[in-house]
């Protein structure tokens, strides 16, 4: 097969993380027949520098040509005083909204081995195995107007919340096939705040429309306040979470840490587009963004990014083996206790980002 790819690493640490995922690809595609081609391009504040914009039409256009998005991070702190059309943010959204990405899956999964490394109780994450869905490209992150003003009373500024029902509709449906489609609890926690928002009430009534659908799979509904509470308190009853856009990205930093570290969480977006091979069109892309605080030191954890490679391998190319292989190997070199900075503890080997990838790279070759 081959495997045709858009990468894009963006700043600070997504770099030297995807560099890490594209050597696993590549030892994968070596080892079981397939080739891997790919372009690379700038994004985020690296496109804002050489460019002039955080992600430019040719950049898209190489998008469009290839079969998947392979993302690092972006955002810099210098551009934190920066007008919103000018942070390097926008290359995210214009990569969701383009490509119509309005399903986020973010898996968290706690291995045993990395028990300690959570600051929760073992009891506590014990079994945790859960999926948020989180929608993409809806909601505050891009409802109009949103802007700042100045009238008589002084600074103002405005966001707005808006949801259609079809928005809603389909990415609960997502949340229900997916729960149909694990081995696991066959539940959809639908997230809102339907005590408050109008959005929300629409959420929850469209969310029990699509439930009839399926009829073997539990609907509960939870407010997002008691979702953050029940997320540490019993994280093992949950199976897929859906919810909208600024809850899931508040709720998956939180559910990182079931799984011990954000280094690694990855997460696949999807959305309505097929690829040029007919294949599922997608962007994956690790939660934890650019910590600049730890860029060109060689020690994010790049297992969230390799995770990414997974996930593109099954749900681009349905690629279950290589797929598995990844996550397997993954987990037998923390087995092995090796470990990035992120999740060290006394007694384990600590390894750079490079160490880390060539630790994943050597399991693979067994
Ligand atoms: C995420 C990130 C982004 C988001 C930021 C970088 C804009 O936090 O993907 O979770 O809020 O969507
Ligand atoms: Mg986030």
């Amino acid at each position: 097969m081959l495997l045709n790819l858009a990468v894009l690493p963006g700043d600070g640490i997504g770099k030297e993380v995807t560099t890490e995922a594209l050597k696993v690809l590549q030892t994968i595609a070596s080892q079981y027949g397939h080739s891997l081609n790919y372009e690379e391009a700038l994004v985020g504040g690296a496109a804002l520098e050489a460019e002039g914009v955080a992600i430019t039409e040719a950049t898209l256009n190489m998008c469009r040509a290839s079969d998947s998005i392979l993302f690092g991070a972006v955002g810099l702190p210098r551009y934190d005083q920066e007008p919103m059309e000018r942070r390097p943010e926008q290359a995210l959204f214009a990569l969701r909204k383009t490509f119509d990405l309005f399903s986020n899956l973010r898996p968290v999964k706690n291995l045993p081995v990395l028990q300690n490394a959570s600051t929760l109780k073992p009891e506590v994450l014990n079994g945790v195995d859960l999926v948020v869905v989180r929608e993409l490209t809806g909601g505050v992150y891009f409802g109009k107007p949103s802007q700042r003003y100045t009238d008589e009373g002084g600074r103002k500024a405005v966001d707005t919340l808006p949801y259609s029902e079809q928005e809603i509709e389909r990415i609960v449906r997502v949340a229900f096939e997916l729960s149909k489609s694990r081995n696991n609890k066959k539940k959809v926690t639908s997230v809102d705040k339907a005590n408050v928002l109008n959005t929300s009430r629409l959420w929850r009534e469209v969310a029990n429309e699509v439930g009839r659908d399926y009829p073997e799979i539990e609907l509960e509904h939870m407010l997002v306040d008691s979702a953050a509470m029940n997320l540490i308190r019993k994280p093992s009853a949950f199976d897929v979470i859906v919810t909208e856009n600024m809850f899931g990205d508040i709720l998956t930093d939180e559910a990182s840490m079931l799984a011990g570290s954000m280094g690694l969480l990855s997460s696949a977006s999807l959305g309505s587009f097929k690829n040029a091979s007919g294949g599922q069109f997608g962007m994956y892309e690790p939660i934890h963004g650019t910590a600049p605080d730890i860029t060109g030191q060689g020690i994010a954890n790049p297992l969230a990014a390799i995770g990414c490679a997974a996930m593109l391998l099954r749900l681009t190319y349905g690629l279950e083996k290589e797929a598995t292989a990844i996550e397997t190997a993954i987990e037998n070199v923390l087995q092995k206790g090796y470990r990035t900075p992120d999740l060290y503890e006394s007694g384990m080997t600590k390894l750079g980002t490079a160490q880390m990838g060539d630790a994943v790279v050597a399991e693979l070759k067994g």
